[in-house]
């Protein structure tokens, strides 16, 4: 059984469904554009070739695209069997099997995949599809069988009759043909009357009449079986990706008190035995150590990290900010573009004024500071080692406070011996 496979991604769709003006492939999924979840798998599948199909607006989709995949434009948007036949000058001294994917199931799990090829290869058959039976089968290509209960063909739902949309067999878009008999089926697909597209689904009824050997491999797991073509659909499947993140997690020893109202994105990383208080926000590579304590109602935002044995409390925004070990910033606030060191108290309202209009500023507060309460940092600006800023104190734009000085007032000046200004 040799080994030779070229996988297809297509993504040149619009995302109609979607009525949005970024393309379907870019809206994001935990903060990652839902193409780069079916670009990985692909990747982690060791494919001898891999050519992602692009059209609507795909300059903005190419961006994305790692540099050794390489690109089809499908000018026109002609369907998805059209798609795949833009492929075929790539293709030329390529035989063995062709996987499609769609990129708007990014929920599948690599193994699901890989069962899909072995079952191909091992039966040596001309089509192995990846079906489930749907709860609710609506949007999906409805899977016909025959009397002997073989795959004749794929009926797509503008086309089906009401017995054939009664069906709950679907069609998951993740499918492997032997290549030659691919492209000789392509060639006879005929456009669909009512949309004006050449439906890929086609080339199963053609083959079966053909005699083609046709098979399935059914997953049972209907959280990666969903496609997403509209923002409900992206709603219901980052509510998934979030579960499976949160469920990664918790077996990484993370303490997650409630994982209903804990929104975790893509590329986290969180120590062992921090606790993640209810409704917090994560976003994409936030970085936590570990016996931390976030939240309750906090968000981090990315460029963020947290290192060990420190409490982020109840209502604060950070972003692009360092905080180092043993650090509390327990009560409301914003922190933007800052360091913060190890052993730091920073007061309840503490805000980083870190733009001025035109430029984002960088804080920097020193171990051991102690920041009163409602304290404003006016950035670009630096707190010394063991500083101290009194509670309401305003420090102004390029005003550092010495090591081990005591500030107060608006503006914040030095207490000098006797504790006067
Ligand atoms: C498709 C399948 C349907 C299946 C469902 C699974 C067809 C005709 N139908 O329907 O049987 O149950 O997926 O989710 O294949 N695309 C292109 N070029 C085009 C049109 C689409 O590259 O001209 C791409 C899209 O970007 C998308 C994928 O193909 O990633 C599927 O297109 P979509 O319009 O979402 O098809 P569905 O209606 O979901
Ligand atoms: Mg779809």
């Amino acid at each position: 059984m040799k080994r030779n496979i070229a996988v297809i991604i297509l993504a040149a769709g619009k995302g109609e469904r979607m009525k949005s003006s970024l393309p379907k492939v870019l809206h994001a999924l935990c903060g990652r554009p839902m193409i780069l979840y079916a670009l990985d798998l692909v990747t982690r599948l060791k494919p001898n070739k891999v050519i992602s199909v692009l059209g609507h607006k795909h300059s903005s989709v190419e961006k994305h695209i790692p540099k050794n995949i390489k690109i089809v434009l499908q000018e026109k948007l002609l369907g998805t069997a059209d798609a795949v036949r833009r492929t075929d000058r790539f293709l030329k001294n390529f035989n063995g099997t062709v996987v499609v994917l769609y990129a708007d199931h990014p929920l599948f799990k690599e193994a699901t995949i890989k069962e899909l090829i072995r079952h191909h290869l091992k039966n040596g058959c001309d089509v192995t599809l990846l079906t489930a039976q749907a709860i609710d089968p609506s949007g999906y290509g409805r899977i016909l069988r025959d009397n002997y209960g073989n795959i004749s063909g794929i009926v797509e739902e503008n086309r089906a009759n009401e017995f054939q949309r009664e069906i709950k067999e679907v069609n998951l878009g993740a499918i492997c043909f032997n290549k030659k008999t691919l492209f000789k089926a392509l060639r006879q697909i005929k456009q669909d009357p009512a949309k004006k597209e050449y439906y890929l689904t086609e080339a199963v009824r053609i083959l079966y009449r053909q005699g083609a050997l046709i098979e399935s491999v059914k997953i049972t797991n209907l959280d990666e079986a969903m496609g997403i073509n509209s923002h409900s659909d992206l709603m219901k499947a980052n509510r998934l990706m979030r579960k499976n993140i949160i469920e990664r997690l918790l077996g990484q020893e993370v303490k997650i008190i409630d994982p209903e109202t804990t929104f975790i994105d893509w590329q986290v990383k969180i120590g062992k035995d921090t606790v993640i208080y209810p409704f917090t926000i994560i976003e994409s590579g936030v970085k936590i150590g570990s016996r931390c304590l976030i939240g309750p109602f906090c968000h981090l935002r990315p460029g963020t990290t947290v290192k060990d044995k420190s409490e982020i409390g109840n209502f604060l925004e950070l972003v692009r900010s360092r905080v180092g070990k043993k650090t509390k910033i327990k009560h409301f606030g914003y922190i933007g573009d800052s360091r913060i060191g190890n052993q730091v108290n920073v007061g309840a309202g503490t805000v980083t004024a870190n733009f001025d209009g035109k430029n984002k500023n960088l804080t920097i507060i020193n171990d051991r500071a102690f920041i009163g309460s409602d304290t404003v940092l006016v950035a670009p600006v630096k707190i010394g080692k063991a500083a101290v800023t009194g509670a309401g104190s305003a420090v102004t734009k390029n005003k550092n406070v010495p090591d081990g000085k005591v500030v107060v007032g608006v503006p914040a000046r030095v207490l000098n011996k006797r504790g006067k200004r």
